[in-house]
């Protein structure tokens, strides 16, 4: 639709941000829905962000997401921030609010979750998780299974004194594990989650041997460049149910959006097609 004057605007901070799908995902769904509304991609030097975000109520800016590098120092630039923002200490996007102050939160969590359960028949009392990784997306999957209610994660990292800082921050449900444990605690699990970077292109393969996990096991790869990690193709070959990461990215941005634009959107196949024709172009 064509816009007006009153148009609302929003959009992404990052540096670089030309590789965001993010003003795709909101673009979608601002012509889905008919709104009067515009999402624009922000190219910000990190020593530019807090005069970039302090600007946003003069500009009469509605709200923004952060991606690489300014999560971080998002959450010290805000007003408020909400709990999960605060757990995570990253802030993923903020919305202006009317008397000017910026609200930050963390939809990484709820993104990953509403993903999981779109996506699979898991439930949280079906038992025990295994997390590779220990880095920020790891922080907001560990937060989101606490949250849910799972009371058995288990962290492994390449470093492992990260996995036992994390697991020490979010307390006694966790437990830190080298990688030469893997193998004994995908034997319990009911759910595995690759939040390291390892499997995706240009990047080095996740080597893991699936052979103790169950077959009831789903196993989900926040990766989604390729979009059929490794992981999956072999989780999927031996019967296990698979998510991949697309659907974390799309349900992520569902709540700045909702706030900034006044409508609920919905992840739709149409949505998926939409981003994944980029992302194999
Ligand atoms: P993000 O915020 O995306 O999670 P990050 O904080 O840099 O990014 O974390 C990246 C994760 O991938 C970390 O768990 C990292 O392990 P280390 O803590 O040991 O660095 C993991 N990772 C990255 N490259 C890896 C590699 N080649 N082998 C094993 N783990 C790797």
């Amino acid at each position: 639709m064509m816009l007006t004057g009153k148009a609302k605007v929003a959009g992404v901070m990052g540096w670089p941000i030309s590789h965001s799908r993010s003003p795709m995902v909101h673009g979608y769904w601002l012509r889905e829905y008919g709104i009067d509304g515009v999402y624009l991609p922000f190219s910000v030097d990190p020593i530019n962000l807090e005069a970039a975000l302090r600007a946003l109520p003069a500009l009469g800016i509605v709200g923004i997401n952060l991606t690489v590098p300014h999560k971080e120092a998002a959450l010290e630039i805000c007003d408020y921030v909400d709990d999960t923002a605060r757990w995570i200490g990253a802030v993923n996007t903020i919305i202006v609010q009317n008397d000017g102050s910026l609200f930050g939160r963390n939809t990484d969590a709820f993104g990953f979750i509403e993903n999981l359960k779109a996506e699979s028949s898991w439930q949280a009392a079906d038992g025990p998780a295994v997390i590779l990784g220990a880095g920020g997306a790891a922080r907001a999957v560990v937060a989101a299974l606490i949250g849910e209610g799972v009371t058995e994660i288990c962290i492994v990292n390449r470093t492992f004194e990260r996995a036992r800082a994390l697991a020490d921050a979010f307390g006694g449900n966790c437990q830190p594990l080298d990688w030469s444990d893997v193998s004994e605690s995908l034997r319990q699990s009911a759910l595995l989650v690759n939040t390291t970077m390892l499997g995706m292109t240009e990047q080095p393969r996740l080597d893991l041997a699936l052979d103790t996990l169950p077959s009831t096991a789903v196993v989900n790869d926040i990766v989604y460049a390729p979009l059929e990690t490794d992981l999956l193709r072999l989780a999927a070959a031996r019967g296990n149910s698979i998510v991949d990461g697309l659907g974390m990215l799309l349900h992520q941005a569902r709540p700045g959006f909702a706030a900034w634009f006044g409508h609920e959107p919905d992840v739709t196949p149409g949505l998926r097609n939409h981003i994944l024709a980029d992302l194999i172009a």
